[in-house]
């Protein structure tokens, strides 16, 4: 049972690990979703306070500090193999990115949601934050969820 897998998402620690967590942005954001040609990595994959975190099964998100005090972080890359959706994947990896920035110290997290997760993100605790964007090309709603309430 996946659910029963419970929230066991963790920064990928080693190569295969962080190859596993590439591989399934790859297959949602330059395959499936065609946002990103050819790679969807970038400087920030190369940042070492980058945190890409791994599910056993099929599931990846990154997040990283905005500013040097670690109070302002943004999470994306959010993906689950299509697959594996609608299943209970997502949920854990979202409120693992809000922990983990939290425990970092983190006060506030920003995102930038595709317009049809937006009611996803918003049963999730995250609020709009501005003005609808351009996004890697694309419309997102900018959205944020307080750390410390
Ligand atoms: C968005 C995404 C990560 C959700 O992952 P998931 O594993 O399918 O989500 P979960 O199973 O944890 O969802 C939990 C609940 O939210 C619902 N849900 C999932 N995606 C939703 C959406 N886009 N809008 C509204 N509800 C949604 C599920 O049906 C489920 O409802 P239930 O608990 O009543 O059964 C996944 O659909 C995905 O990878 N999409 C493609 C990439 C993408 O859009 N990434 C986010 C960019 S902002």
């Amino acid at each position: 049972m996946l659910r029963a897998l419970g929230t066991d998402c963790h920064p990928a620690a080693t190569a295969r690990e962080l190859a596993a967590h590439y591989a399934v942005r790859h297959r949602v954001f330059v395959d499936e979703q065609r946002i990103f040609h050819g790679t969807d990595r970038d400087a920030r994959d190369d940042d070492q306070l980058t945190i890409h975190a791994d599910r056993v099964i099929g599931g990846a998100v990154r997040l990283y500090p905005l500013d040097e005090d670690g109070e302002f972080w943004q999470g994306d890359r959010l993906a689950v193999l299509p697959e594996h959706r609608a299943r209970g994947l997502g949920t854990p990896l979202v409120r693992y990115a809000v922990r983990t920035a939290t425990e970092r110290g983190g006060l506030l997290m920003v995102a930038h949601i595709q317009l049809r997760n937006v009611g996803y993100f918003q049963r999730l605790g995250w609020r709009r934050d501005g003005d609808v964007e351009l996004y890697a090309g694309l419309p997102h709603q900018p959205m944020a969820i307080d750390l410390r309430t």
